[in-house]
């Protein structure tokens, strides 16, 4: 095939959606995860010139790599510190689980087997077959890779994620222990292309932040830094689930939104541009900001169903400082949860 899209990723097929909606209760960066592992892994079939057909399944199986862990308590997936013995042996049955998941999903046996294997390690102290080298399935390789490479890129419950500088080095780590260095190597040489650009130390740009403006009062600035902290983040998840393309035209969406609802706002890259003070108080504020945020969640629901979307908005909420959130919270920011919204007649 010629013309290969980076951006590509099949649509979420709906069948996949309860095993990740379980999945996404537990573990609220669950969903990031698997996306990021399912399109690292596609990449790495297609730097490996393996057949085409392989991407997509590939993609599937790292969407749902950890599907099994629908069957581990929060408790235990939560955890900070080591795992005690009996903890690591309930955490070593997911790929079983996993297994089992996948294989009542209807998915193909390839697919079935790439997610039993996707621990096994290339020095043989995996799970859960301590396989060794080429007794691991080609595709349980690939997906040991990219479940690694996005365990480092994903926020974990005890730790944000690594910056995208640190994989490098980190990735030395696994050379002979964890993986095939000639399938890392293939999926290294993928990442760029993956996240549109053109060396993957430029992943770090991503993270800026957005611009604070003028404000008449307290509240006026907790409201507008947390909704920008929502707004950036989800950006930057989008940015780099789905890259830069599919990006771009939430973008020119937005902007073409934001003209039509005559809001002197603009979108440009990965950050929401403001000239000026665009609101007269701080209930006009707090109510545009209600309708931007809407318009981003209903371009999201458009590209991967309103389920997920939401899903992946409460995950976002999940990663913003507490004051912020409680701050969005209390004025009703957060609109695609039917929450009660304080009663802004009153205020400035
Ligand atoms: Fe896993
Ligand atoms: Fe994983």
């Amino acid at each position: 095939m010629s013309g290969w899209n980076p951006d590509w990723m099949p649509q979420p097929d709906k069948k996949f959606l309860l095993p990740l909606s379980a999945l996404l209760d537990r573990d609220p960066f669950a969903i990031e995860h698997g996306i990021i592992a399912g399109r690292c892994a596609a990449a790495t079939a297609k730097a490996l010139t393996l057949e085409e057909a392989t991407w997509h399944q590939l993609a599937c199986a790292g969407l749902l790599h950890d599907a099994g862990k629908i069957a581990i308590e929060p408790r235990i997936l939560r955890k900070p510190g080591k795992l005690t013995e009996e903890e690591w042996e309930v955490v070593k049955q997911h790929p079983i689980v996993g297994r089992t998941v996948a294989r009542a999903l209807k998915l193909n046996d390839w697919v079935v087997e790439g997610i039993q294997d996707h621990h096994e390690r290339w020095d043989g102290q995996g799970y859960p077959g301590g396989k060794m080298k080429d007794e691991i399935s080609l595709q349980g390789q690939i997906l040991a890779v990219s479940e690694l490479v996005s365990a480092v890129l994903t926020p974990r419950w005890y730790r944000p994620g690594m910056a995208p500088a640190q994989l490098l080095t980190e990735s030395r780590r696994w050379i002979g222990t964890h993986v095939n260095p000639e399938v890392l190597r293939a999926c290294l040489s993928a990442l760029p292309a993956l996240f549109g650009l053109s060396a993957l130390s430029e992943l770090e740009t991503f993270r800026s932040p957005l611009d604070s403006r003028h404000f008449s009062g307290d509240l006026e600035a907790q409201v507008y830094r947390a909704a920008n902290a929502f707004i950036s983040q989800v950006f930057w998840e989008a940015g780099r689930l789905f890259g830069q393309t599919v990006c771009e035209r939430t973008v020119d969406g937005l902007n073409q939104w934001a003209v039509a609802t005559k809001l002197p706002i603009f979108f440009s890259g990965l950050k929401m541009e403001v000239t000026y003070p665009w609101w007269e108080s701080l209930s006009h504020q707090v109510l545009n900001f209600r309708n931007i945020i809407g318009a981003i969640v209903s371009c999201l629901s458009g590209l991967v169903g309103e389920p997920l979307a939401c899903a992946w908005m409460d995950s976002i909420l999940m990663k913003l400082p507490e004051n912020l959130r409680d701050v969005g919270t209390d004025f009703g920011l957060w609109i695609w949860k039917p929450v009660e919204i304080v009663p802004l007649a009153g205020v400035r």
